[in-house]
Formats: C-alpha cells, sequence, structure tokens
C-alpha cells in the first residue's frame, strides 16, 4: 500500500521523506490556509521535495472554472493531482482533464455510488472520507470495501486513496482491504511506527549491553 502524507507542512514533508516511506502527498484548502505563506511557491517547494503525486484542489465549483483552474495548478510541477469535489459539475470537468492526461483525485466522497461516478470519469484516485463517515456514526471502511468491490468488479484502474484517517487503526483496516493508498495526517503516521514493547524491549537491551564483558 502507498502512504502519502496529508499535510502541507513543508517540515512535515521534509520529516517523513526523510523515512524513506513516502509516496505522494494530499493538500486541501484547509491544510493550505494553517500555513501563512503564498500558496504557489509552497505547492512548488511541496512537490519538490515529493518523488510521486502531489494532490491540489480546485476551489471553482462550475466545470468550465474547474477546467482552466485544473489545468493552471497541473503546470505548477510535473507531479500535481488536482483535486475536483465530485459533483455533477466536477464529473464533467474530470472527463475533459482526464482526456487532456490531467490526473484528477476526485474527493469529498462518501458513497459508493459517487465512487462509481468517479471511475467512469476518468479520475485517477478517488478519496472516501472515511472518518468524517465515522464523525456522523456511519462506517467508513464499509465504503472503502465497496467501492475496492465495485472497482474489481468492472476493472477500474481508479486509485482508492484512504483520506480523512483518524488513528493508526484506520490505516491498518485500510491495508487488510486492499485499499491502493492511505493518506494518513502527521501525527498518526508517527504513531504507526511506535509500539510500547519496542520501547521496553530498547531500553532492556541497552542496560543488559553495559553488562556483557568486551575484553
Ligand atoms: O485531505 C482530505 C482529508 O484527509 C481530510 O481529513 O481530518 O479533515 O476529515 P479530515
Amino acid at each position: 500500500m502507498k502512504l502519502f502524507l496529508d499535510t502541507a507542512n513543508l517540515s512535515e514533508i521534509k520529516e517523513v521523506a526523510s523515512w524513506g516511506i513516502l509516496d505522494g502527498v494530499t493538500t486541501n484548502p484547509t491544510l493550505c490556509s494553517k500555513e501563512n505563506v503564498p500558496f504557489e511557491p509552497l505547492i512548488k517547494d511541496i512537490c519538490r521535495i515529493v518523488n510521486g503525486p502531489v494532490s491540489v484542489e480546485c476551489i471553482s465549483t462550475q466545470a468550465e472554472e474547474i477546467v482552466p483552474e485544473a489545468l493552471k495548478l497541473s503546470q505548477l510541477a510535473a507531479n500535481i493531482a488536482v483535486k475536483i469535489p465530485v459533483t455533477l459539475e466536477g464529473l464533467k470537468a474530470t472527463r475533459i482533464l482526464a482526456g487532456s492526461g490531467v490526473k484528477v483525485n476526485m474527493t469529498l466522497v462518501f458513497s459508493p455510488s459517487q465512487a462509481l461516478l468517479a471511475a467512469k470519469a476518468g479520475a485517477a484516485f478517488v478519496s472516501p472520507f472515511i472518518g468524517r463517515l465515522d464523525d456522523v456514526s456511519q462506517h467508513g471502511m464499509e465504503l472503502v470495501e465497496q467501492i475496492l468491490t465495485i472497482y474489481e468488479n468492472y476493472q477500474f484502474e481508479t486509485e482508492v486513496i484512504v483520506a480523512s484517517i483518524r488513528h493508526p487503526g484506520h490505516v491498518v483496516e485500510a491495508a487488510l482491504l486492499g485499499a491502493d493508498i492511505a493518506t494518513v495526517p502527521y501525527g498518526v503516521m508517527e504513531k504507526l511506527v511506535k509500539h510500547p514493547l519496542t520501547d521496553t524491549g530498547i531500553d532492556r537491551f541497552l542496560a543488559d549491553w553495559k553488562k556483557v564483558s568486551l575484553k
């Protein structure tokens, strides 16, 4: 499974890139707004660091405006994927953009029917927001399972990005289901490697090593 970082923060991206496990980045308007720096230079910097797709979201709502905005965004770097919310206007724009070779990540996906239409429109990625479904007492992972089944049934090549991840369990469940990608906030990414028994195990080995005779 590919692991993307869900952030627009350069320090977080550089740190996780140094771990050797970073496959891409996803941003959204909320994440970009937290950085308090000019948008385009920020995205170019992110794209230079990341060796994989960087999702950047369109804010236009009508197809005739989404298409030029997406084309402009896609010219910022070779590894840009344009995020477009899954609406009727978004589908129209996605079909046009996919025909021009632009990678579209259809976002704010909350139902299997939305994911089916996104794939039919030619989206390269689809982003079900599982944490937000869990927040309203629905089962985000069930949506992921349904989307994967539909895509398998018809051999769609659209990759499923499990998004709105809240904890390491979400990442593990996504992997068990065979999702293509999980996009993970920095705090959760750190937790993926941590285990208290690993920490106490290291402490014990280091303490015992001091008792080993080296002569
Ligand atoms: O990047 C999209 C998604 O991951 C947002 O997550 O935590 O705002 O629901 P969240």
